[in-house]
């Protein structure tokens, strides 16, 4: 019997045209996306963008395939060039990276007592860099173990509880190192007393993470975005309400179900991250992402810097993720970028950047100026410097040092010139 191919046609058109959800309708609407599947994939590749910078941290600089989950890996000295764990590493610190997984444990995080004036900081991000928690000297949070849970375990005997809104996600510890000899090993001693311990062992609730999530993915961005958003989809579901009703039936219309990604026939891919790529675009161009500091200075959004109200600001993850994955929030760190585009180092050029003093900071806190290449990496150098701040020996244009141990006396205007290492520095240049 010949079916008709009209009526397939018309019956094949009505099953994807299947109306969304009035709150997934809204929600593509407000990013001027079509309701369609097109539309539902440009959303599905601004949604997933920040599990490339997951990807990244947990699977291709190794942490899965070395230590597994819910296992704190210190490094023994400050980040250097060879360093691809997160874009735009700083080298005040010296990190140690967790990536923690609760579908079948809940976990007991260790804070070590530190001095006072030492700025040390846990932060704990879902998958998407939203942090949901921190523990540290911003917060004056008293030394002692503290429960990390996904469900709502008994947390009587801890210093303190945290709910992780999603079963994986990373832990980052980063304390601060003074100076590069025998503080070194004072902050390795500490990196080496923050723990991570199971407790609560329960039945698995989710898959656990492993590196098969992350093996054979397509070697196209915008594929492997959309399949990792579907193989990581029940571990690292929507934060509120409001977006686990709209998220998923968006998903579903570009085709990230039961854990695998199906490209829908009308899918361009090229047309859809176009579409995505003009939402990023237009969050970028708005003066209001990136509020002006004043002499070409800009900073992120205070509203986008490490939370994005629950998950919610989709663009605006995105955009953070591609730039500075896991930025933490503006109590804890502030990163003013010169310029909104990047600023280019050739041979031609140099940067000289005058400060009218030392910049104000609080006890426990620092300054630097760092410098990255077009990856979001610290530029490799002979010299072995990526950054100079408080604990660097910057000096006065008459010769005197800006810090001394920490005890500046004279304060007033000091200089640091950046320029090509092929270049010899001007011959009245002290500190190179
Ligand atoms: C760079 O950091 C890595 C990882 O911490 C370390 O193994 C390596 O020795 C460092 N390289 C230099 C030149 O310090
Ligand atoms: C420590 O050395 C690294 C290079 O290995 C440098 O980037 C960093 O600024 C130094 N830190 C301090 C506090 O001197
Ligand atoms: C390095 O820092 C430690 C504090 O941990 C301090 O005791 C030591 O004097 C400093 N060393 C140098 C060379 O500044
Ligand atoms: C990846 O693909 C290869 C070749 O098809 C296969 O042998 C391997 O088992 C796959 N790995 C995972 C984790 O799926
Ligand atoms: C991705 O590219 C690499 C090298 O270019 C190749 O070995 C690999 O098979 C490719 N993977 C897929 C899934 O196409
Ligand atoms: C997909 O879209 C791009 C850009 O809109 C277009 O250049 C390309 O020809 C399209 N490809 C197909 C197979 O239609
Ligand atoms: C600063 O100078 C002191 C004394 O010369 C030296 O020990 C220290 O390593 C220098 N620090 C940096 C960051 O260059
Ligand atoms: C070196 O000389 C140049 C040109 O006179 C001046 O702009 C700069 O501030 C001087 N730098 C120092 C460190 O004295
Ligand atoms: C800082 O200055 C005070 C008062 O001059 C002095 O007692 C202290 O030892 C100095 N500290 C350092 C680290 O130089």
């Amino acid at each position: 019997m010949l079916v008709h191919p009209i009526l397939l046609a018309g019956l094949a058109a009505f099953v994807q045209a299947a109306p969304l959800p009035d709150s997934s309708n809204a929600l593509l609407q407000s990013l001027n996306l079509p309701i369609d599947e097109v539309g539902a994939t440009a959303f599905s590749l601004l949604y997933g963008t920040p599990l490339v910078g997951f990807r990244q941290l947990a699977s291709t600089s190794g942490i899965l395939e070395l230590d597994g989950t819910n296992v704190l890996a210190s490094h023994d000295t400050a980040a250097n060039a060879s360093v691809h764990v997160v874009v735009r590493p700083n080298v005040d610190t010296i990190y140690s990276t967790g990536v923690f997984d609760l579908s079948a444990t809940d976990l007991v995080v260790t804070v070590p007592p530190m001095e006072e004036d030492r700025f040390y900081l846990f932060a704990f991000y879902d998958p998407y860099g939203d942090l949901f928690a921190t523990l540290g000297s911003v917060s004056a949070s008293t030394p002692g173990e503290y429960l990390l849970r996904a469900t709502d375990a008994h947390c009587d005997s801890y210093k303190g509880c945290i709910t992780s809104p999603t079963p994986i996600g990373t832990l980052l510890v980063r304390v601060e190192v003074k100076n590069n000899s025998t503080d070194v090993t004072k902050v390795a001693s500490y990196l080496s007393k923050c723990d991570l311990v199971p407790v609560n062992p329960h039945k698995p609730s989710y898959p656990p993470l492993t590196p098969a999530d992350f093996a054979n993915l397509s070697n196209s961005t915008a594929l492997s975005t959309l399949e990792m958003t579907a193989r990581l989809q029940s571990r690292a579901a929507p934060e509120t309400a409001r977006f686990q009703h709209a998220v998923p039936a968006i998903l579903a219309l570009a085709g990230i179900r039961s854990g695998s990604y199906h490209q829908p026939n009308c899918v361009n891919l090229t047309h859809a991250s176009a579409l995505a790529e003009a939402a990023v675009t237009a969050f970028t161009n708005s003066p209001s992402s990136f509020p002006s500091l004043g002499n070409g200075w800009s900073v992120y959004s205070s509203t986008y810097s490490g939370s994005f109200s629950s998950g919610t600001a989709i663009v605006a993850r995105a955009v953070v993720a591609e730039q500075l994955y896991l930025q933490v929030t503006p109590a804890n760190a502030l990163y003013p970028t010169l310029g909104r585009k990047k600023t280019s180092l050739t041979d031609s050029k140099a940067y000289l950047f005058t400060f009218s003093g030392r910049p104000p900071v609080a006890e426990d806190g620092f300054w630097s100026l760092t410098m990255y290449n077009d990856a979001g990496y610290l530029v490799a150098n002979a010299e072995n410097t990526y950054a100079v701040g408080d604990r660097s020996n910057i000096t006065f244009s008459s010769g005197g040092l800006v810090y001394n141990g920490g005890n500046g006396t004279t304060d007033g205007a000091f200089q640091v010139l950046v320029q090509d290492a092929g270049v010899p520095p001007p011959g009245n240049w002290t500190a190179k």
